[in-house]
């Protein structure tokens, strides 16, 4: 007997599992009206039903599951380490040459992945430090006598292994997760949402009441306006919806992501950076989680999607964390993902190996902070996409997860809840003066933390962590919204701070000197709009705008809704000078002259309105695009993926542009890079079809939004 169809609220209330304890809440994906749902899949309510009884199952799951405590998983280092023959083994290589750097895994085992292998087949792996010293040759030679079969092994318990073993089997057998059947959604007339919900030049002098932890009204609005949405097949277009050029840029732009998949016995586990055959590879050739990100979203915004890719990624970088990771004699937390990773092949022995950096290659030797945070943010997406939740309830994937935020949950001598950073530690992989605490890695953190919350079970050590991470995304969010924001009215505090305030009654808490504000923030600031700005830390407020920063604050619901507005206005505002006439730069302004010398060392790759100093970068239009859907304000998205469609293509899908607007093809930028292509594709995709949002966006968090903050005196009224 054909089931009632749920009411709209019933369903959304079922089906949304952002946050299990907010029924109330509504997610884009299912803003659909029913009608829309059943015209689309011909199971029609029946199929709602089999997923509200999935989804009810999973929340359950995550609430109130026994939270009997492992000892097994709750150690976090391995017992095998010790006694592991590999590890003493190292140490003497060490001994013997101090320009090792030491990467292997705690188990490695022989390839062919068997269980029972001999532990006497080990191979132990070396990566030469002296390589970009040495030819060519003498690095191939070096490579070559690295090879090692890091196939399996890495994790702490037989059953780990084995368990990971089996979902990577199991997506070997073509037992692919049954991705989520896609609604296609079209936002009408979202203009009209924001000027709703836009901040008026009138308003501005009460900006920053405004911004204290408000409810997000662009999404609300935007939910809101459900029934403008149509659904039809012809927005399933994978990106090909628009016109003839444009359709054929998509092609192509598919045609280059296939080719730049990486394969590991025989399996897509992830994207090279860039094809470029006509410039030294370096390190281009390999596999960068970041990198990957828009990749793997790519794969599942897809229609119908393609989440394998994303699935053996997500296993083989988990199973790389597993590693020891050892620079010179000190060992990095066992949390630390990798920054990128390679699969070497020996033709002689006809043996794959992997290769991974964890930071000890790179320029500057700084570990990624980003990679756990991608991980675990693109986890959250591959759920979201493929309802795939025996993946995240593995418990190898649980712990993982955990490692990564044990990381960065740890107690210390922090006074701020913001997480302390090395320079170069993130997108901006080289010395920008981004040391202390950078508004990118804040975002991230917050973004997975919040990801982490919705995906963490409570056995073992979860539920002590959760409690954690409740703790810690208030007080995050209340230090970034509060400490961070600037606008017209901030600015104008600021300029007019006292110093040497000392006790808990100061205003001008950090001590900034106002002669500290740069000469380009009172031109650069408009009176409508404003930002988060680029640091904060003692003394110290870095002015300067990250495009990604602010973006990730706006997905994650970091950024309150009044000021994911105002950002999207001072977008609109200052569009010569952040879009110009290639979407879109990384930061602005460029650092030059003295400040450029001092800060970044002289380097001669980030010279102003280059690269990292300024530069364009294609890849960042996602971000654009995803904030722009989530604030109701397509239109902005439409202009700067308009411009990307005049020339990227042409261009050769570079890298990164150079100079003020963003005019010239960048001096050392690759060709064919892949985040060029995919975020391209991305950006398309939720244009066309805005359900995509999604996988990558949070709802509010009630429990964030009504905070019980203890106000110290000098908090203002
Ligand atoms: C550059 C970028 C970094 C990126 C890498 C690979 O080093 O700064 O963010 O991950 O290239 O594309």
């Amino acid at each position: 007997m054909a089931r009632m169809a749920p009411t709209l609220a019933q369903l959304f209330a079922l089906l949304k599992n952002d946050e299990p304890s907010d029924d109330s809440e509504i997610g884009i994906l299912f803003g659909t009206s029913p009608e829309i749902l059943q015209a689309e899949s011909p199971a029609g309510a029946n199929e709602l039903s089999v997923r509200e009884a999935e989804v009810a199952e999973w929340l359950l799951d995550l609430q109130y599951k026994d939270s009997s405590v492992s000892a097994t998983e709750n150690e976090s280092s391995s017992p095998e380490k010790d006694s592991d023959p590999l590890n003493k083994e190292g140490s003497k290589a060490i001994e013997k040459s101090p320009d090792y750097i030491e990467i292997y895994p705690y188990l490695v085992k022989p390839s062919g992945s068997s269980k029972n292998a001999s532990p006497k087949s080990e191979e132990k792996y070396l990566i030469s430090e002296k390589g970009s010293l040495e030819s060519k040759e003498k690095q191939k030679e070096s490579e070559e006598q690295s090879l090692i079969s890091i196939s399996e092994g890495g994790l702490e318990s037989k059953e780990e292994e084995e368990s990971l073993e089996k979902a990577w089997d199991s997506s070997e057998k073509g037992e692919a997760p049954t991705p989520k059947p896609k609604k296609s959604v079209r936002m009408k007339c979202n203009e009209n949402v924001s000027v709703s919900v836009s901040v008026s030049v009138s308003e501005i002098p009460s900006m920053s009441k405004l911004m204290t932890l408000k409810s997000c009204p662009s999404v609300g609005m935007s939910l809101e306006s459900f029934d403008q949405i149509d659904s039809s097949p012809m927005f399933r277009s994978n990106g090909a919806g628009g016109n003839g050029e444009s359709n054929a840029m998509v092609e192509e732009a598919w045609e280059l992501l296939k080719k730049s998949y990486v394969y590991y016995k025989g399996k897509e586990v992830g994207t090279l950076a860039a094809m470029d055959p006509s410039a030294e590879t370096l390190n281009y050739n390999q596999v960068f989680v970041r990198d990957f990100f828009p990749s793997g979203l790519a794969c599942l915004m897809k229609d119908p999607p393609e989440p394998e890719i994303v699935k053996n990624f997500l296993l083989k970088t988990l199973h790389l964390q597993g590693w020891e990771k050892r620079i010179d004699n000190f060992t990095l937390g066992e949390g630390v993902m990798p920054a990128s990773f390679k699969v070497l092949l020996d033709s002689h022995r006809l043996k794959e190996t992997l290769i991974a950096d964890f930071g000890g290659s790179a320029i500057g030797r700084v570990a990624p902070l980003d990679s756990g945070f991608w991980w675990i943010i693109l986890l959250r997406s591959y759920s979201k996409c493929t309802r795939d939740y025996a993946l995240v309830e593995l418990p190898e994937v649980q712990r993982g997860m955990k490692l990564i935020l044990n990381l960065c949950l740890s107690d210390g001598f922090d006074t701020f809840p913001t997480l302390l950073c090395a320079d170069g530690c993130s997108m901006i992989d080289r010395r920008m003066g981004i040391y202390g605490y950078p508004i990118e890695i804040q975002a991230l953190f917050y973004f997975a933390l919040r990801c982490a919350r919705q995906m963490l079970k409570p056995e073992r050590g979860g539920k002590e962590l959760i409690e954690r991470i409740d703790k810690r995304i208030t007080a995050l969010s209340f230090h970034i919204q509060q400490y961070y924001w600037l606008d017209f009215t901030q600015l104008n505090k600021i300029y007019r701070y006292k110093t040497e305030e000392y006790s808990h009654t100061a205003v001008n808490k950090f001590n900034v000197i106002p002669e500290s504000i740069p000469d380009w923030v009172f031109d650069f600031m408009p009176l409508r709009g404003g930002y988060l700005i680029g640091n904060v830390s003692p003394a110290r407020m870095d002015f300067r705008w990250f495009l990604l920063g602010n973006c990730i604050a706006i997905l994650s619901c970091l950024a309150t809704g009044a000021q994911a507005t105002a950002i999207m206005d001072l977008v609109e505002e200052r569009w010569e000078d952040l879009v110009g006439e290639m979407p879109l730069k990384i930061v602005y302004p460029a650092l030059e002259g003295h400040d450029w010398r001092t800060v970044t060392g002289f380097d001669p790759k980030n010279t102003r309105w280059s690269y990292h100093n300024g530069g364009s970068w294609p890849v960042l239009l996602w971000l654009l695009t995803a904030a722009c859907i989530k604030t109701g304000r397509p239109q902005i998205a439409k202009r700067a993926i308009e411009l990307v469609e005049q020339r990227l293509s042409k261009d050769g899908w570079p890298e990164y542009y150079d100079g003020k607007t963003g005019r010239y093809i960048g001096k050392q930028a690759r060709k064919y890079q892949t985040w060029s292509i995919s975020g391209y594709l991305i950006a398309k995709m939720m244009i066309e079809n805005p359900s995509n949002l999604v996988m990558i966006s949070l709802e509010e968090d009630k429990r964030i939004a009504n905070p019980r903050l203890t106000r110290s005196a000098s908090f203002p009224p």
